[in-house]
C-alpha cells in the first residue's frame, strides 16, 4: 500500500482512501458496512458493482463487479453496495420439524421479531451444542410461509450432523441462534430475463428466487435449469406448484464432462441482456461459469458452503475468473 490518496465515493459517500486499501476497510470508513462473512472470496456477500474509476479486482471481477474483501482502490472510483437488508442477530426457537423423505427435513425457526431477507441470501445457524453451520433461507415445499418464521430446507449431504440431531430429536425444541442475512446474490428487480439454475441439494435458494419471481414479477421471462439429480419425488411439490403458473423446470445433467455443453444446449440465445443465478457447490458454479461468462450474461453464485470450507484451501480453490468488461 503506498501513502497516496484516492477520492472513493461509495453509494454516494465520499471518502479518502489510500492506494492498495481494500475496498473494504474504506467502505467501513465511510460508514458502509459490507456485512462481509468469510474473507475469503467464498461467500459472495462483499461484491460490489464499481460504477466507475480505477479498481484493482485481484481475480475477482464478474462483469462490472468485484469482491471488496479482496479488490483494492486504485485511484478515484465510484462504487454501489448492494441494498441489502441490514445484519440480524436473533435467538428464536424451533417451531416445526417436518420429515419430507428419509434425506429432506423442512425446519421452521420462529422469532418475536420481523425477519427480512432476499432470495438467494443465507443465515449462520446456532443449535445449542452444536458448530454453527450456513443454511440458505427459504419456503416450505408447499410455498407457505408465516410471520416471523425462517424456514430451511435441511438435507443428510449437506449438513450431516444437524441432519443427524434432527432424526435422533424428532420432536426438538431447543433454542437456535441466527444472524444473517449473508450472501449479495439475491433477486433483484431487473428486467432482463431470468435464469435459475440450481446443482445437487441447492434446490433451498434457487426455489426461494423462483416463487418470489413467480410472485412478484410475473411478466418477466423466467428459465429454470435444475441438475438431472433433483427430479426427485421429494421436491415434486414444488415442481407441481411451479408448473401450475407457467414455470417448466428443465432436467439436464450439469454434473458430467459434458454440462457445460448441456447448458449451453438448452440456452442457445443466452446475452449480456441475460440475468442468471446458479446455485451449487463451488466446484459445481466454476464448472458451469464459462458459459454465462462467455455471453457476457450478467451472473450471480450462490455458493453453498460450510464456514470451516473457508479456511480449507480457500486459495487453492477459489474461482479467479476475470472476464474482460
Ligand atoms: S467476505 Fe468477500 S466473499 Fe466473503
Amino acid at each position: 500500500m503506498t501513502n497516496a490518496i484516492a477520492n472513493l465515493s461509495v453509494n454516494g459517500k465520499q471518502v479518502e482512501a489510500k492506494l492498495g486499501e481494500r475496498l473494504l476497510e474504506a467502505a467501513e470508513r465511510a460508514g458502509i458496512s459490507l456485512h462481509c462473512d468469510c474473507g475469503t472470496c467464498v461467500c459472495e456477500s462483499s461484491r460490489v458493482t464499481v460504477i466507475s474509476g480505477n479498481v484493482e479486482a485481484n481475480g475477482t471481477r464478474l462483469k462490472s463487479t468485484v469482491l471488496a474483501c479482496k479488490a483494492t482502490v486504485a485511484g478515484d472510483a465510484e462504487i454501489m453496495l448492494p441494498a441489502s437488508s441490514g445484519l440480524q442477530s436473533l435467538k428464536g426457537h424451533v417451531s416445526a420439524l417436518r420429515k419430507v423423505s428419509d434425506d429432506l427435513y423442512e425446519l421452521r425457526l420462529s422469532f418475536t421479531k420481523p425477519i427480512s431477507w432476499r432470495p438467494g441470501q443465507y443465515y449462520h445457524v446456532e443449535f445449542r451444542g452444536h458448530e454453527r453451520i450456513n443454511l440458505s433461507a427459504s419456503f416450505s415445499l408447499d410455498a407457505g410461509t408465516e410471520f416471523n418464521t425462517l424456514i430451511f430446507l435441511i438435507e443428510e449431504a449437506t449438513t450431516p450432523d444437524l441432519f443427524a440431531m434432527l432424526v435422533k430429536k424428532g420432536d426438538v425444541k431447543g433454542r437456535v441462534g441466527i444472524t444473517g442475512p449473508y450472501g449479495s446474490s439475491f433477486l433483484g428487480h431487473d428486467d432482463e430475463r431470468l435464469i435459475m439454475v440450481a446443482g445437487p441439494n441447492s434446490l433451498a435458494p434457487i426455489w426461494a428466487i423462483a416463487l418470489s419471481s413467480v410472485m412478484g414479477q410475473p411478466r418477466r421471462e423466467k428459465v429454470l435449469i435444475l441438475d438431472r439429480s433433483l427430479e426427485d419425488a421429494k421436491f415434486q411439490q414444488v415442481f407441481n406448484w411451479l408448473k401450475r403458473r407457467g414455470l417448466l423446470p428443465v432436467f439436464a445433467d450439469l454434473q458430467s464432462g459434458t454440462a457445460e455443453a448441456n447448458l449451453k444446449n438448452l440456452l442457445p440465445d443466452l446475452t449480456e441482456f441475460d440475468m442468471a443465478y446458479v446455485a451449487g457447490s463451488r466446484s459445481f458454479i466454476a464448472g458451469l461459469e464459462s458459459v454465462f461468462v462467455d455471453a457476457q450474461a450478467t451472473y450471480a453464485r450462490i455458493p453453498q458452503f460450510q464456514p470451516w470450507e473457508a479456511a480449507v484451501g480457500a486459495n487453492a480453490d477459489a474461482v479467479t475468473l476475470e472476464p474482460a468488461e
